[in-house]
């Protein structure tokens, strides 16, 4: 996804007088073939490891050092698997301009000693710089081949939200911009959870309906779960109906990796971390480890059981449970009863 957003933000920013001409990409430096990373993004403006087959525009820099890709950066845009998050803050903290903007495409939760943490406020805290956040039914691939699609800028000031919808904007990616940025986040992050879900019944042989149960139910547990640990304001039932929400929830159960390392998790019998690695190629999972994190915010606060289908999605992966009880989850869930 990085590379993706890279491509558009590059081409918005040679066309556009306000922004810099070169964006600088940091990349987590690896040997592909033989040679660096960055040298081969640089010299054949393709991602060959993680976008392979989509060029990137010239003004794109790959840039393995961290400081010096964003030292002198006004915007500053995340895009890394959250288990990383910490450290690269670390990294830069108290290198960047203090009046930098952020705004995180990061899709999980944390959990600190207060309960629930935003990926979003965990940057802010460590960097104290303001941030928004762009989330959205925006599968990296498909972003990256200009197939049109929605996404939702979550901001609070009105100026900023104007200012990165121009950076991000193109004509096959449409941006609206919503100031309830903690729950476009919730939804991103929650819609992966949900994903496991909707694989594991496509891995028991169930069809079309039922997975359009999985995600009705799963998309009311993700608007109480918002409607409890979203302090910042008001959480609107608007907010779930842009492409952070319910978009994004159907094309993750229908299209995204959780979905797919979920369904032979329940056909081969193997470990979600042995599927991992032999399925993703280094790209990360995040509906099992955002389930834990949940799992263990909720139990925090004495309502796991408020919450069946992310309950049942943590025991089946994590605590050996059959798979089969999710449809049991499914079965009983409270909306019905
Ligand atoms: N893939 C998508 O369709 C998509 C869409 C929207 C948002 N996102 C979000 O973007 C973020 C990145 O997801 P992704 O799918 O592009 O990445 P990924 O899960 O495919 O992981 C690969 C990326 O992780 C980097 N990486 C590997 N080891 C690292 C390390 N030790 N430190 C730092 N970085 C390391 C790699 O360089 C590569 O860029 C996630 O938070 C995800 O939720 C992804």
């Amino acid at each position: 996804m990085g590379s993706a957003i890279a491509k558009i933000v590059g081409a918005n920013a040679a066309k556009n007088a306000k922004f810099d001409n070169t964006v600088k990409m940091w990349v987590f430096e690896e040997t592909v073939n033989g040679r660096k990373l960055t040298e081969i993004i640089n010299s054949e403006h393709e991602n060959v490891k993680y976008l392979p087959g989509h060029k990137l525009p010239a003004n794109v820099l790959a840039v393995p050092d961290l400081v010096e890709a964003s030292s002198d950066a006004d915007i500053l845009v995340f895009v890394i698997p959250h288990q990383f998050v910490g450290k690269v803050c670390d990294t830069i903290k108290g290198k960047i301009k203090n009046d930098a903007l952020g705004i995180s495409l990061i899709k999980g939760v944390d959990e600190g000693p207060d309960g629930l943490k935003l990926i979003s406020d965990v940057i802010q805290e460590k960097l104290g710089i303001t941030m928004s956040v762009l989330m959205g039914a925006n599968i990296a691939n498909e972003v990256a081949d200009e197939k049109f699609c929605e996404t939702t800028i979550g901001c609070k000031n009105k100026n900023h939200g104007a200012l990165l919808k121009e950076l991000m904007q193109t004509s096959n990616f449409r941006v609206t911009v919503v100031e309830e940025y903690d729950v476009v986040e919730i939804c991103g992050a929650l819609k992966n959870i949900v994903a496991v879900g909707a694989g594991f019944c496509d891995g028991l042989g169930f069809g079309d309906n039922t997975k359009a149960a999985v995600i009705r139910l799963g998309l009311m547990e993700m608007i109480a779960f918002a409607r409890i640990f979203c302090k910042e304001g008001p959480v609107s039932s608007a907010t779930f109906l842009e492409s952070c929400g319910v978009a994004d929830l159907i094309t993750t159960c229908y299209g995204g990796r959780n979905r797919k390392v979920a369904e032979a998790f329940v056909r081969t019998g193997k470990s979600i971390e042995e599927l991992e690695k032999e399925m993703l190629n280094g790209q990360k999972l995040q509906g099992p480890a955002t389930a834990a994190e949940v799992y263990l915010i909720l139990k925090h606060k004495n309502m796991v059981d408020k919450f069946p289908l992310f309950n049942a999605v943590y025991q089946i992966c994590f605590e050996g449970h059959p798979v089969t009880e999710f449809i049991s989850c499914l079965q009983n869930h409270p909306e019905h009863m």
